[in-house]
């Protein structure tokens, strides 16, 4: 008898973002294929797929022109490397793309492979642009608590999510964390949404000063933090930490490698939420997640000096084999052409509320839950011990992840960010399929409320 995918895995593979001794127990669970929002077991079980992989598969899973594109490429030109001045047509019509998309007035595209890579590269860039400016002491970044830029060495001291730091002597030197916005859990009693957000402004600026602003160099903030439960800017809040940043001379940079393209109602989270960043990062929904790609936009202001500084030492002296890899830019082009004719961006602005006052009308009063939040295609449904205090339940119940679990046995593939169960379906989920996210949601929820009242 063959041995299962299942025990081959366990035995092979360690896994990303997974306790080990839990899965040499549970075992992995083994998708085969996918069709449009669904994906299918090895065992031929289908489910609905609504948290897009990782935020990222907005094309969901058999977008046949996406492999076109990448089979095309493959046989035209496999690979070539930018290094040096070498470059394609895939690269350079993206990077033009891009450029014309900009939330913000951008001059260059960096490519990389990943988030976490986008995010090296803006620390680089920001310690590589004080340098050539002569300013040895402007290096601090500033990240927020439970924002995620990912788990890289500099990318994953930028994210403010502590537990993944631990055992890994992480933070980095020149990194901080101001608070996170989160106006359920963080607002005082009677605080309006707009003085919260000036709050948080007023403390980030109290940072700043403390630390010194001749040594903050720049902050980095995700339009919606995702992996940090789906948390909203507070009204204003965009507004006056920009206003900081500029007082202080310190770069700002947008993380949209789940927010572009889309996900939140416009092409960028920065529309969305009225940022004008002098970089920005993105990666996920650039190539619907087909082919590992992003790019880091860089203004004409941060490039200007990357010129002067690169003079100095003789090359801008950064970079990755796979930068800009014809494949992954092919597929990526392909991607934002099918975008543009499917005017996704109207689509999510037609679907997001479907979902998100679906969520609110159905279960926003259930006992068990706080808050429901979102915008455009992403959602949040924090799950809470005592709805009028907002206690949270003790983390080592995992209350979410059963509620998790208990959708995935319903066909549903949900996220749980701690309590808050996260809903980011592929783009292209249809107004029938959004009614069976939420039936199912129900489902497990009920099946959590059973199971707690049993405890
Ligand atoms: C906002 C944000 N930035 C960066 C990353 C890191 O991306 P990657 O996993 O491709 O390195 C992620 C991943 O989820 C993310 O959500």
């Amino acid at each position: 008898m063959p041995e299962s995918s299942a025990v081959r895995d366990v035995s092979s593979v360690l896994h990303p973002f997974t306790n080990p001794s839990s899965h040499e127990r549970g075992g992995p669970l083994v998708i085969a294929k996918g069709d449009g929002a669904w994906v299918y077991g090895e065992d031929g079980r289908a489910y609905l797929e609504a948290a897009s992989g990782l935020w990222c598969a907005s094309l969901g899973f058999n977008e046949t022109r996406l492999a076109e594109a990448a089979y095309r490429q493959l046989q035209t030109l496999p690979f070539m490397h930018l290094f040096t001045s070498r470059s394609h047509s895939p690269a350079i019509e993206l990077a033009e793309r891009l450029l014309r998309t900009a939330p913000s007035p951008m001059s260059k595209v960096f490519f990389a492979n990943s988030g976490s890579e986008a995010s090296d590269t803006v620390v680089k860039i920001v310690w590589f642009y004080n340098n050539a400016l002569g300013r040895s002491e402007k290096k601090k970044i500033i990240a927020r608590k439970d924002g995620f830029h990912g788990s890289t060495v500099a990318a994953g001291s930028l994210t403010g999510i502590f537990r993944n730091h631990l055992k890994f002597d992480l933070p980095i030197a020149n990194v901080i964390h101001a608070s996170r916005p989160h106006y359920y859990h963080g607002a005082r009693p009677g605080e309006s949404e707009e003085a919260y957000g000036a709050r948080l402004a007023s403390e980030l600026e109290q940072q700043i000063v403390d630390e010194g602003p001749e040594t903050v160099a720049a902050m980095i903030a995700e339009p919606v933090m995702g992996a940090g439960g789906v948390l909203l800017p507070p009204r204003g809040y965009f507004a006056k930490v920009q206003e900081i940043t500029r007082k202080h001379d310190m770069l700002f940079i947008a993380d949209e490698v789940i927010c572009g393209f889309g996900r939140t109602g416009n092409m960028w989270g920065s529309q969305t939420f009225g940022l004008r960043p002098d970089m920005l990062t993105t990666a996920k929904q650039l190539s619907s997640a087909y082919a590992p790609i992003s790019a880091v936009m860089v203004n004409e202001k941060v490039y200007e000096v990357l010129v002067r500084g690169s003079e100095e030492v003789g090359t801008f002296a950064h970079g990755f084999t796979y930068s800009g890899h014809p494949v992954s830019a092919a597929v990526a082009l392909e991607c934002l052409k099918i975008y543009e004719e499917r005017d996704i961006v109207e689509r999510v602005r037609r679907l997001g509320p479907r979902l998100l006052d679906g969520l609110r009308e159905r279960f926003a009063i259930h006992p068990l839950v706080g808050e429901v939040r979102g915008v455009g295609l992403m959602a949040a449904v924090e799950l809470v011990a005592d709805k009028r205090s907002r206690k949270r339940f003790d983390a080592r119940l995992g209350v979410g992840e059963y509620c998790m679990n208990k959708a995935l046995e319903h066909g549903l593939v949900l996220r749980a960010l701690g309590d808050s169960i996260a809903f980011s379906p592929p783009l292209i989920v249809t107004e029938a399929e959004t009614e069976m996210i939420l039936d199912r949601f129900g489902e497990a929820l009920g099946a959590t409320a059973d199971w707690l009242a049993g405890r």
